[in-house]
């Protein structure tokens, strides 16, 4: 079945969003190289390639449906940061953003009876509640230990240890 043409813009649409938030990510890392916090560094680093990652699935079912990909422009990130605490609450905006954009594309998907689109986004519902649970949290650990550095290194160390998890092997 072709895609809906409506539906075909928002998908690719979907890549520059999911490529604009990798260029968000890398942006929030270099912010952190600058600082003593290179497990954030790290965790903001991972988080683009992730993204990167999102951006080669939408792409590749695109490809896979026959239809056109339309790659557009990405904005310049903002680098400017007030503290650790900061990047994170513009991480969780970030990713409460992408969230209603897979909604949009699902309810669309819904409307015009594409099940397979429908079964495709179904992993990406998944990954964003796993995604803000996972920058929730920090946030919260991040309120509790405040200005206390002992703490801020304990949760940058740990930050450290996050790996990416693998979705399509396409980075
Ligand atoms: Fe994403
Ligand atoms: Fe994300």
């Amino acid at each position: 079945m072709d895609l809906d043409s409506k539906l075909q813009n928002l998908l690719n649409e979907q890549i520059n969003h999911e490529m604009s938030s990798s260029y968000v990510y890398l942006a929030m890392s270099s912010w952190f190289e600058e600082t003593p916090y290179s497990g954030f560094a790290q965790w903001m680093y991972t988080q683009s390639l992730e993204e990167t990652d999102h951006a080669m699935k939408f792409y590749r079912f695109l490809a896979d449906r026959n239809a056109k990909v339309e790659l557009m422009a990405i904005e310049q990130p903002s680098a400017d940061y007030d503290s650790v605490l900061d990047v994170f609450k513009a991480s969780l905006g970030q990713e409460r953003r992408v969230t209603a954009q897979i909604h949009d594309l699902y309810s669309l998907a819904d409307e015009v009876r594409d099940h397979e689109t429908k079964n495709f986004l179904n992993w990406f519902l998944d990954e964003q509640v796993e995604e803000e649970k996972n920058v929730r949290d920090m946030i919260d650990r991040l309120e509790l230990v405040g200005v206390n550095p002992v703490g801020l290194l304990q949760l940058d160390q740990e930050a450290a240890g996050r790996k990416p998890v693998a979705a399509s092997g396409a980075v």
